[in-house]
């Protein structure tokens, strides 16, 4: 399908007013790219095209836009009752989504807590991984190991734990203390164009180790990693690896905590990397595909051991100071019943599996294009790497996502690198158009 051409009476909105997030603004604003309807696997732009999502969105559309089914509960919840309160109340639909998300979460992982978002959901856990470790008299359990290139959010505790440089430079000064950093796990000079998880790199997990023979483990309360980093541009995780990281977790009485805000719900053909992988964290956050991305929703999921040893070792009274005003907000819990029943009737986690190979396949016919240094793929996600142009990191897959984005194919570029995780309803002729659309622009830019 090619784009229809664009309409010339545009009227736009005054541009001024809004501060966008993570956008550089004076440059989309001298040539804005505005999104203003969405069906199934396809949004409309304002100037009238048809643009194939190959991104769910921001990696949250898992099951494609605007489905019949959460639209009618969030239409109907909002109209029923448009808020509760939680803090000393509750309402149905909190119960009722926490026990269908608990339906899907992996091993005792089966108490949650709501949040509002990915980065709300992380500082939640670390914070849930210090009361944990209080409350069972080891409150000198304080430093929070992350990953180099890893992405938590933007909360001070998730930009703290993160290893993006950008993210954290501004606001170096002030940074969580006692934190510190596994190396991160991509070196393409050993896994460039592996498909699926490398062969090499599981030994990266013992540099947990060397840091718990320098903190020692009696200081250290948690070390939290996504299970497929997706920000920084798709790190894949090597084989064994994650496996290698929860032995030592378990050696030394440390929490792991899996941010899954991009990997849960489907993206890699289970409802969780911690199903797919057989690696079950203590803490599991979540966002995004909770609930299709149809209001803000986030979540942790705690073990019963945690969550035990936190609410039943507590004195009478609040058991842990913390929750959100909107904390399991009824819309946001509604769209998320309906969401995952639509999941299970759907069985899309299942088509993401059968759609993965093809996925894989169709990915890796861009070896071979111009400027392409890696293809790295698992599930329904993939990160595309570009060499980057000498002096000006970016400005190559910043291209071709405004091109590709011309031609009718939404994608997404972090630094040089190029990422696709289209929802799960997508279909092989989609696959072929996001890929062959990308292959073509590839061809065109310097
Ligand atoms: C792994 C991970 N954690 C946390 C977040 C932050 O989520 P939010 O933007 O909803 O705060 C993201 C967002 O992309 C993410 O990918």
């Amino acid at each position: 399908m090619s784009a229809s051409p664009a309409k010339s009476d545009v009227n736009l909105p005054d541009l001024s007013a809004f501060w966008m997030p993570f956008t550089a603004n004076r440059q989309f604003k001298s040539a804005p790219r505005l999104l203003v309807s969405a069906k199934g696997m396809y949004y409309t732009s304002h100037d009238g095209r048809r643009i194939l999502d190959g991104t769910a969105g921001l990696w949250c559309v898992n099951a494609g836009h605007c489905r019949d089914e959460i639209v009618a509960a969030v239409q109907a919840q909002a109209a029923e009752m448009d808020f509760a309160p939680t803090f000393q109340m509750g309402h149905p639909k909190a119960f009722e989504a926490a026990t269908k998300i608990a339906k899907h979460t992996p091993g005792d992982l089966k108490h949650i807590f709501f949040t509002n978002s990915g980065s709300e959901a992380v500082d939640t856990a670390l914070k849930i991984a210090l009361a944990y470790h209080r409350a069972r008299g080891e409150g000198q359990r304080t430093r929070l190991i992350g990953r180099e290139r890893g992405y938590h959010g933007v909360g001070f505790g998730g930009i703290s734990v993160g290893g993006i440089a950008p993210n954290r430079k501004a606001f170096s000064g002030q940074l969580l203390p006692s934190v510190d950093h596994l190396p991160h796990t991509l070196n393409l000079r050993e896994t460039a164009f592996s498909k699926g998880q490398p062969a090499w790199g599981a030994h990266l997990a013992d540099e947990l180790e060397r840091l718990v023979t320098l903190h020692d483990a009696s200081t250290i309360a948690a070390v939290i990693v996504e299970p497929v980093a997706g920000s920084t541009g798709v790190l894949i995780p090597p084989q064994g690896y994650l496996q290698r990281l929860r032995e030592i977790c378990d050696r030394h009485g440390i929490l792991l905590i899996f941010d899954e805000v991009i990997t849960g719900w489907g993206r890699l053909g289970a409802p969780f990397a911690a199903n797919y992988f057989g690696v079950t964290p203590d803490l599991l956050t979540m966002a995004k595909g909770t609930n299709n991305a149809a209001a803000p929703l986030g979540a942790v999921a705690a073990s019963r051991r945690v969550h035990d040893t936190i609410v039943d070792g507590a004195p009478a009274g609040i058991e842990l100071f913390h929750g959100y005003t909107y904390s399991a907000h009824p819309v946001a819990v509604a769209a998320a019943c309906a969401t995952i029943d639509l999941y299970e009737r759907e069985g899309l986690f299942e088509r993401a599996a059968q759609m993965a190979p093809l996925f894989e396949e169709a990915i890796h016919k861009l070896r071979g294009e111009r400027h392409v240094i890696d293809v790295r793929n698992l599930g329904l996600v993939g990160g595309v790497e570009l060499q980057s142009r000498e002096g000006a990191p970016g400005a190559r897959a910043y291209e071709v996502f405004v091109r590709c984005y011309q031609k009718g194919v939404l994608t997404r570029y972090t630094g040089d690198i190029l990422a696709f995780s289209p929802p799960l309803i997508v279909d092989e002729a989609q696959l072929g158009e996001i890929f062959s659309t990308v292959a073509q622009v590839l061809k065109e830019v310097e």
